[in-house]
């Protein structure tokens, strides 16, 4: 038996983990600036996380969703609170991809239409709907190829107003990542995400916010999209929700009705997941950690923009991408194998920052510090 092998992997096995800190079977020690892929939100085996998970796991960790369960109301009133989306409702799942199949499952039947607006170069997961919305040919199967998706540039207002005026009674949704990150960190404006909404509300379509990535307090708000000043219809969510426990889940607007049976799940809003997504957002409140993000991604951001070989900076709290300058293409590898940093990366050239929002100043600095003795290091060899 082996593994079926669609990831290039790193040969390193990492078996512990605390806070932004992880050890591999050798005993070796790393500085963790991915976050598992922007996963980590509260930093790993956070005690209370542990804690409330254990105790669930001794209480029940699954029933289906045909009864009642009070820790799933417990959540969706966490998340009210937390995201300031009062009324909005909470249907939950099991990952990114499976949140925006669903939100743009939600979108066709509640408007009866079946064309889907997404960006160029955005990302939105591997299901048949979410994998179609996603703008890379190669990841597409054939039998998931579809006309009702239209890719429009991100950030031009007019091409979005065009279509909307040339499809007029057709779109069904408008699917937008806040900051893309698979893509590299482009941020949408927030003129763009105005006009979404204007449109969205002219033509009666539903305003969908891929918050997967950029959502969860990472940009210093809890949805990137809340920086534009306005409310989409469906906000997506995964990745930070459960810090590494799978949930995902969509936050919809009081105006969008449920019909039975319109949405479903075995595993989607399990008790153990539940108690998982409660414990991050407690964790998130008393550590003010969305406040943090905001904070500690400014500065990191200001460091990274006066470091010596760096060419470009982008992103938004702790959601960073930035290039290097064309001697320095072997950063990547060098602030790993040498400087003991795990850091993201998007094709060709970006290195991605996605930390928990709870690292540490001394643990960016310090990542600041790898940075530099690596430039330094790589300058000498070039
Ligand atoms: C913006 C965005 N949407 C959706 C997804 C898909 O999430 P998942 O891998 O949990 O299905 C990702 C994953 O990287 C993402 O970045």
């Amino acid at each position: 038996m082996s593994l079926f092998k669609v990831y290039p992997l790193n040969p390193i096995a990492i078996t512990k983990a605390a806070g932004s800190r992880v050890w591999d079977d050798k005993g070796q020690e790393y500085l963790d600036m991915y976050g598992g892929h922007a996963v980590i939100s509260i930093g790993h085996t956070h005690p209370h996380w542990v804690n409330r998970i254990e105790d669930q796991l001794h209480a029940i960790a699954f029933y289906s969703n045909s009864v009642v369960m009070p820790i799933q109301e417990q959540l969706a009133t966490a998340l009210n609170e937390i995201s300031e989306k009062k009324d909005f409702q909470l249907f939950l799942c099991n990952s990114g991809a499976e949140a925006n199949e669903n939100a743009l499952k939600l979108a066709s039947f509640h408007t009866g239409r079946k064309k889907i607006i997404a960006f160029k170069k955005s990302f939105h997961g591997r299901t048949s709907l979410a994998v179609a919305a996603t703008d890379n040919p190669s990841i597409i199967a054939p039998v998931n190829e579809t006309d009702n998706i239209i890719f429009l540039p991100l950030n031009d207002v007019e091409a979005l107003a065009t279509c909307f005026a040339e499809n007029a009674n057709e779109i069904a949704a408008v699917i937008v990542e806040g900051i893309q990150g698979v893509a590299g960190i482009y941020e949408a404006s927030d003129v763009f995400l105005q006009a979404i909404r204007k449109n969205c509300d002219q033509y009666g379509a539903v305003y969908i916010a891929d918050s997967v990535q950029c959502g969860y307090g990472r940009t210093g708000q809890f949805f990137a999209h809340d920086h534009a000043g306005v409310n989409a219809d469906i906000y997506s969510m995964a990745k930070g929700m459960g810090n590494g426990f799978p949930i995902g889940g969509i936050l919809i607007a009081p105006h969008i009705q449920a019909k039975f049976g319109m949405l479903g799940t075995t595993f989607g809003g399990n008790p153990l997941a539940c108690a998982a997504a409660l414990a991050v957002i407690e964790v998130m409140q008393k550590e003010n950690l969305i406040q943090a993000a905001d904070q500690k991604g400014a500065y990191l951001i200001g460091a990274l923009k006066n470091t010596p070989g760096v060419k470009t900076v982008r992103g938004r709290g702790l959601m960073i991408g930035f290039e290097m300058e064309a001697h320095l293409q072997d950063t990547k590898k060098v602030l790993l194998n040498d400087y003991k940093i795990f850091t993201g990366e998007a094709k060709p050239n970006v290195i991605r920052l996605l930390p928990s929002l709870a690292v540490s100043m001394e643990e960016i600095d310090l990542f600041l510090a790898g940075l530099n003795k690596a430039v330094q290091q790589l300058s000498k060899t070039a």
